[in-house]
């Protein structure tokens, strides 16, 4: 059995025998583990949650004091007292509206993205739309996230991965690329961690993905180099 499947089925037995309903759960494990990012009392926003094994982890990390907020396309199945869950789509116009309503007073002190287009299989295009939703994620955290606060977000490597980093890196003093052992090493998904928000979000430069790189096959973007366990980034 290749290493890749062995450790698979490892996490996917873990999960099981612990009472996670995916395998993913250890990747949030592991993070938190590393990062401290959510507390107890803290409110999590989760956003692409089903089928709810981050939501599973976030209601044990904030406790009965706390608030986590899980967010689908699909319909997620009940997790706890603390989570409220919403069905919808966050490219949707009504969407920070249905998110802000759920919050109530204050902002979150942490928002989770594990987000994954429909994957098409070709590569470039399925890399360029994940990214797509992980600006759309960065472009909502000035009115969902407290300063001070905390983002971990699931993103492809490829051509784009750079850019959505910089941008990040402009909010968030400290920008952590991470690649927790749960995460098989043949997945091009890496987790970006980043912390300390300043509250504010560098707007868009419109175009710059849609109209400049429209979903051509470029050979050479496959490889960000960004595929070491951790990659410190310097603020730029
Ligand atoms: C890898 S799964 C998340 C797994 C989850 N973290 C867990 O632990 O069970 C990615 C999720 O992103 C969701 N998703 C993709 N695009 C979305 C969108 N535009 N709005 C909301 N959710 C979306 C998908 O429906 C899918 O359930």
């Amino acid at each position: 059995m290749r290493l890749d499947e062995a450790k698979r089925d490892h996490y996917r037995k873990r999960a099981k025998e612990e009472g996670y309903r995916s395998r993913a759960a250890f990747k949030l494990i592991q993070i938190n583990q590393k990062y401290r990012l959510i507390n107890p009392r803290d409110r999590v926003i989760d956003i692409g949650s089903a089928p709810g094994g981050w939501l599973e982890v976030a209601s044990e990390q904030v406790g009965p004091d706390g608030l986590v907020i899980g967010v689908d396309l699909v319909q997620v199945k009940p997790v706890g007292k603390n989570v409220k869950i919403l069905t919808g789509d966050i490219s949707s116009a009504d969407f920070p509206d249905k998110l802000h309503y759920a919050l109530g007073k204050g902002n979150a002190d942490c928002v989770l993205a594990d987000l994954s287009p429909k994957i098409s299989g070709i590569w470039e295009m399925d890399h360029f739309r994940q990214i797509e939703l992980c600006h759309k994620v960065l472009d909502l955290l000035p009115s969902i996230l407290v300063r001070g606060g905390s983002s971990v977000m699931k993103a492809f490597q490829g051509a784009e991965l750079d850019l959505l980093v910089k941008r990040l890196k402009k909010s968030f003093p400290r920008v952590e690329v991470s690649k927790p052992n749960a995460s098989r090493s043949e997945s091009s998904e890496v987790y970006l961690v980043s912390m300390d928000f300043s509250g504010k979000v560098e707007p868009r430069q419109l175009g710059a993905l849609e109209e400049e790189r429209p979903y051509e096959v470029r050979s050479d973007s496959v490889e960000s180099g960004l595929s070491s366990d951790r990659l410190t980034l310097a603020p730029s």
